[in-house]
């Protein structure tokens, strides 16, 4: 069994602040009484400590922090050891202003929040150092620490000018001369030419933000700087002991860096996952539930193996429009939904509720109430005593044949352009568009980003590919030509890597070849408006018309067959425009849509097509409205199928076979009863 951390089991565990505590003895005791009833397995320690950890400059200060990982220790619960970066302490931000960020208006920063440091000062990365180094040198080869939590929800850019700096240098080494980088960037228009590396700037709401490939850079820049002081925070950490795996918790589907990149320097992925619980009167949570399993897939999909689910709350935040609480028994089904998707872990923010400050009346594991006769407290603790039972489950991998391919890049350039719709170009929606048939209907899928490997998939969906770069067209078309099934969308292969439109055909480099039609023009609508695609030609069982929105984009069939076309009611617009084609290519076969096409149409579609390749769901039956599937397989063959009803209501399932309920032992012949919100993990016989 290959587990994620040296701690071969599930983990359990939550966020601990007890330098909050230091002066309530009697708190931190208590503490590891009632992690023990709650099954809590390990904890994050060290996150925003800061100024507990090192009070004045130099003054090192780690005996309480050895004495709270021992103390757990002692009682078997093990330490995700935080750096403390996140928040700079305060007297560090007064000595040294030039670690203070300074925001896109060139304003800096007073003192004060968190995640708000500059990636690029020498000061603060000599800090971290010095900070890790001494962590690493006290517990970097403790017994209870079982992996490295670094920083906390990594974000942000800084503008100073010593980042302005940085940057040039990073464009010098991309471009070496600016008659490459004005060429990049396309420059004369508007005047922009550059004349001397010094007159650079990042973008600015008071400057520049019209050169499309500066704010592309800009944010690749971002990116890079992030990630060298990511490998600055690590470096001192793995001299030490270079065996405890090292993570970074994202944020979902949070743009302002490219995870993926972060991931190469990663050996652990995990993330917090705060989905809008309860936000309809019917209590139907399918639409709540899916885009987080979504992002359980991004984060499998990044290293190829599970991942672990650092944060959510066991209750409800404090952040939300309106915090409603996870009701009474939801506990259990968002974190085997999780499970289902790759987590091996179940950890939460947070485990005790501060007294004061801004997140005093975010849920916690403890509350103000401080007993454990509560429902969350109760919950949570079911949630552990079920994890302590899936060891076989720990590092099980999932069998996806599908993948649909999402880049970061593109999405920044397809959100960043001018037109064709200013209202929302709608890229992440229609990703999730096209992922939610597979995820309703228990189809594993992996989301990759274009520079993964996706010859050995089944089905490769590639939802509105704007930037596309030579190598990923042509490894698309390769693996078409060797009998792969492709669909492409609208308003894919428009431009560069420098988010320069292609000339002449699109999609460019070859994908309109491979989809057998020609681009001739988009029509972007107004929210309340849509067109029709008829459809002509069925491959497979599909309804007679399907609504579309958003984007509409005109195209030439040049060699594919027309499945289905535009029909207006408006005598101006010729009808019979194809609108969904299919293409051979080689011996594989691609799709184009050109509209941005209804739920259903998806729904139709993508099922039939996954059925017609031979993909196999989770669950070979018919799925009642708002019960979703999916499974994992561990190393020892045991296949785990995840069963959850998001709806409040009863449901059942037919089985395709008899299957055992792997918690109890239950032998379920024909028929699974759910309960309203219930779920269950069962297994073969
Ligand atoms: C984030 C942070 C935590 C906490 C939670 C609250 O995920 O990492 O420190 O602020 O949000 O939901
Ligand atoms: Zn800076």
């Amino acid at each position: 069994m290959q587990t994620l951390t040296p701690y071969p089991h599930l983990l359990h565990g939550c966020d601990y602040n007890p330098e909050q505590w230091l002066d309530s003895p009697e708190i931190l005791a208590q503490d590891i009484e009632y992690m023990k009833q709650a099954h809590i397995n390990c904890v994050s320690v060290g996150i925003f400590a800061w100024a507990a950890l090192e009070p004045h400059e130099g003054d090192y200060q780690l005996d309480w922090l050895a004495n709270i990982i021992n103390k757990l220790y002692a009682n078997g619960i093990y330490t995700v050891l935080a750096t403390p970066s996140g928040a700079k302490p305060v007297w560090m931000s007064h000595k040294y202003p030039e670690i203070r960020r300074v925001s896109a208006d060139r304003i800096r920063d007073l003192q004060g929040g968190r995640h708000n440091h500059c990636y690029t000062s020498p000061v603060y990365r000599e800090k971290v150092r010095a900070m890790n180094t001494k962590l690493a040198e006290r517990f970097g080869t403790h017994p209870a620490v079982i992996l490295w939590h670094i920083s906390n929800e990594i974000q942000g850019e800084c503008h100073c000018e010593l980042c302005q700096a940085a940057f040039r240098d990073w464009l010098k080494e991309r471009y070496g001369t600016l008659d490459a980088l004005n060429a990049a960037w396309w420059t004369a228009f508007w005047s922009h030419t550059y004349t001397e590396w010094e007159q650079i700037e990042s973008p600015s709401p008071r400057g520049e933000t019209n050169i499309h490939g500066l704010n592309l850079d800009w944010k690749r820049f971002c990116t890079a700087q992030t990630r060298s002081f990511f490998e600055n925070e690590i470096a001192p950490i793995k001299a030490v002991n270079p065996r405890i795996p090292v993570t970074m918790n994202l944020m979902g589907f949070y743009d302002g860096i490219n995870y993926w990149e972060m991931a190469k320097s990663c050996d652990v992925i995990s993330w917090d996952a705060y989905p809008t619980w309860h936000t309809n009167q019917d209590g139907d949570e399918t639409y709540n539930a899916f885009w987080a399993d979504a992002y359980s897939d991004i984060c499998r999909s990044m290293l190829g193996k599970p991942f672990l689910l650092m944060e959510n709350t066991p209750s409800q935040t404090n952040w939300h429009d309106v915090c409603r609480p996870k009701s009474w028994g939801f506990h259990r089904l968002s974190a085997i939904s999780m499970l289902a998707h790759g987590a091996d872990s179940i950890q939460y923010f947070q485990w005790r509720q501060s007294r004061g400050c801004s997140e005093k009346f975010h849920g916690a594991v403890m509350t103000h109430a401080n007993r454990t006769d509560t429902r969350v407290f109760q919950e949570v603790s079911g949630v552990g005593a079920m994890l302590e039972k899936l060891d076989a489950l720990a590092g099980a991998k999932t069998d996806a044949k599908i993948a649909i391919l999402y880049d970061i890049e593109s999405h920044w350039a397809v959100n960043d352009a001018k037109g064709p719709r200013n209202i929302g170009i709608g890229d992440n929606d229609l990703m999730l568009r096209m992922y939610l048939p597979f995820w309703k209907n228990g189809y594993a899928v992996d989301i990759l980003n274009p520079e993964q490997d996706f010859s050995g998939y089944h089905l490769l969906v590639i939802p509105m590919l704007y930037l596309l770069h030579p190598d990923t067209a042509k490894r698309i078309r390769d693996y078409a030509k060797q009998g792969g099934t492709v669909v492409l969308t609208m308003h894919t292969g428009v431009v560069d890597a420098h988010d320069l439109c292609y000339m002449g055909t699109t999609p460019a480099e070859g994908l309109a070849e491979l989809a057998g039609i020609r681009f001739l023009e988009i029509d972007p609508l107004y929210d309340k408006q849509y067109e029709t695609m008829r459809i002509v030609k069925a491959p497979f069982p599909l309804a007679e018309t399907y609504r579309l929105e958003r984007l509409c984009e005109r195209v030439a069939a040049e060699g594919a067959e027309v499945l289905g076309v535009y029909e207006h009611d408006n005598p101006c617009m010729p009808d019979g425009m194809p609108c969904l084609t299919r293409n051979s290519f080689g011996r594989g076969t691609a799709y184009y849509l050109g509209g941005f096409a209804e739920d259903s149409f998806f729904s139709d579609f993508l099922i039939s097509l996954a059925e017609k390749l031979g993909i196999e769901p989770a669950l070979d039956t018919t799925l009642p409205h708002g019960v979703v599937a999916a499974s994992r397989q561990a190393a020892d063959g045991t296949v785990f199928c995840f069963v959850m009803n998001w709806t409040r209501e009863a449901r059942s399932v037919n089985l395709p076979y008899p299957m055992k309920d792997y918690e109890t032992g239950k032998i379920y012949q024909a028929k699974l009863p759910l309960a309203p919100y219930g779920a269950k993990i069962l297994v073969r016989l």
